[in-house]
């Protein structure tokens, strides 16, 4: 008879073994196939990490070359999916504009999708052209078309260019490589738990990714940067965080960018993105997000004794890179669907249907009464 134990959440329940991440939550450090985040943030860049991530080894540089090539070439968007997109409604959420494309490519593209295929393709392609779908939505608002992009940027000079014609910036582009970098896999997150339950049925790659992708845009998960700008907002100036945090929290309200389920102590994602927020705020003369977030972090660690997850400076250094709000959740799918992608190739590698149990607590005997009888 199974344990009838509730774990909420499947909080502390592990579910499987995975060689890909590894979360000390007690030591705050995160560790991508052996290699510590610190060290990767620090030499290696987002091309190379989803390499590990799929392959299980750093890459070496022919190898990384003929990567870069390979998403280079699947950068574009097919005419069937801009047409599909174009009729949605302009003023879509751009998480349901990047899922809706998701799930559309796979009838568009069916070869990659499926299970066991060299699900590797279909992993490239959606690595490759999340950063044009947001492309697309950036600039349907402006009524601009795409521009031909040189294939030979980075990923992240790519993200960067398919959202402004603005010169890329080479701090701007280090800094986004390195916030991808970050965002590439966290374990068993609920949005890669949700690719790889989708996976775990031998569904295909792409309805494993639309999961994620649904799951993701939960301001509990993937939206909480956007929030955090809001509350900044609301704050203006640093000498009011105390007093906006306080009456959040008397109306036990979540303060976004703070608490973690596995992280008990400071998240080493948001140590590293803390020093690149200050780093790009000085270089631009902007120090303003920064000064607020460190009094907002001070109040909430002295009156909730919590720390900041990776939410918390992203969406600063996201807004000083010029990258608008309603798009700081779909950049964390574009970095985070390599690790999705990983998960759903280990599961379909070593599978098993994932499918947990509740605990029945309502009634088991009711006698059935028909329609007419009923009060
Ligand atoms: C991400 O799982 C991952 O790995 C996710 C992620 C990834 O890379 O994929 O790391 C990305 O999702 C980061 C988290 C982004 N979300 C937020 O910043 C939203 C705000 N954070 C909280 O909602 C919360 O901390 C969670 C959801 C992140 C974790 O919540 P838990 O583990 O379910 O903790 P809990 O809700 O049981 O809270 C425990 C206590 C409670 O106090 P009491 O009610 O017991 O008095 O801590 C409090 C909570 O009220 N608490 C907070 C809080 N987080 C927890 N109080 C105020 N503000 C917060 N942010």
């Amino acid at each position: 008879m199974a344990d009838l134990t509730v774990q909420r959440g499947l909080e502390d329940v592990v579910a499987l073994e995975s060689s890909l991440t590894f979360i000390d939550g007690k030591g705050g450090r995160l560790i991508y196939r052996g290699y510590d985040i610190r060290d990767l943030a620090a030499h290696s860049t987002f091309e190379e990490v989803a390499y590990l991530l799929w392959y299980g080894r750093l890459p070496t540089r022919a190898q990384l070359d003929e990567l870069r090539h390979r998403l280079a070439a699947l950068r574009a968007l097919p005419p069937g999916l801009l047409q599909i997109l174009d009729e949605l409604p302009p003023d879509s959420s751009p998480m349901d504009v990047l899922r809706t494309a998701v799930s559309a490519l796979a009838l568009l593209e069916p070869a990659e999708s499926q299970p066991g295929a060299s699900s590797i393709g279909g992993a490239l392609r959606l690595t490759a052209v999340l950063p044009s779908i947001l492309g697309y939505i950036q600039r349907r608002r402006s009524s601009k078309l795409l521009p031909s992009i040189p294939p030979e940027l980075s990923h992240a000079a790519y993200v960067l260019a398919a959202l402004s014609d603005r010169p890329i910036d080479p701090l701007d582009e280090g800094a986004l490589d390195v916030a991808l970098i970050l965002h590439a896999d966290h374990e068993l997150n609920a949005s890669t738990f949700a690719a790889r339950v989708t996976a775990s049925t031998l569904s295909d790659l792409y309805s494993a990714i639309t999961s994620a992708v649904g799951t993701l845009k939960g301001p509990l998960h993937g939206g909480a940067n956007e929030r955090v700008m809001e509350l900044l907002d609301e704050i203006r100036t640093p000498d009011r965080a105390e007093e906006v945090v306080k009456a959040r929290l008397a109306r036990h309200e979540r303060i976004m960018g703070f608490g973690h389920r596995v992280y008990k102590v400071e998240d080493p994602r948001a140590t590293i993105l803390r020093d690149w927020a200050h780093r790009v705020g000085t270089a631009k003369g902007d120090l303003s997000y920064f000064e607020r977030l460190r009094k907002v972090e001070e109040v909430v660690h002295r009156e909730k004794g919590l720390y900041p997850n990776v939410d918390l400076y992203s969406g600063a250094v996201y807004t000083l890179l010029g990258i608008p709000k309603d798009l700081f959740t779909p950049i964390f799918a574009v970095s985070r669907v390599a690790g999705w992608t990983a998960h759903v190739l280990e599961e379909y590698q070593d599978l098993r249907l994932i499918r947990p149990m509740a605990n029945y607590v309502g009634p088991t005997d009711l006698s059935y009464v028909p329609i007419d009888a009923r009060a």
